[in-house]
């Protein structure tokens, strides 16, 4: 019988756990032009998204429209720190400046709103 009791305890735990994550990542009113991410979900470093490329050092973010400043290819990849266009290898820094071209624009930063105790960036586009 003790072991009965014990087993539904532990069934809880997964339920408590799953509750706990539905409640802590429930969805916020997003307007049509934001992007919402788990923060950790969002790795260290760069990460590539369709619409954002998402720079992280612990709670700090830096958020750039990935749109190459040349001709609008998408910027999905990282040489030695620097966001790279793979279409005619324009490089930029973290702060979005191109460091050769052809680009000679500047990335699009984009606004976020970072949420420590709910761990949920919000982009706006
Ligand atoms: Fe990115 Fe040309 S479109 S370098």
């Amino acid at each position: 019988r003790k072991f009965v009791q014990k087993g539904g305890l532990l069934l809880l735990i997964p339920a408590v756990y799953a509750w706990y994550e539905m409640i802590r990542t429930e969805k916020m009113k997003l307007n049509p032009g934001q992007l919402q991410f788990i923060g950790n979900s969002i790795p260290q470093g760069f990460s590539f998204h369709d619409k954002a490329i998402i720079h992280r050092n612990n709670e700090n973010f830096r958020v750039f429209e990935p749109r190459c400043t040349h001709l609008g290819c998408i910027i999905n990849q990282e040489i030695d720190g620097e966001m790279v266009c793979a279409c005619h290898g324009s490089r930029f820094n973290l702060n979005g400046r191109p460091l050769n071209g052809p680009a000679v624009r500047q990335l699009k930063e984009l606004e976020y709103n970072y949420d420590p105790v709910r761990d949920i960036l919000i982009i706006n586009l």
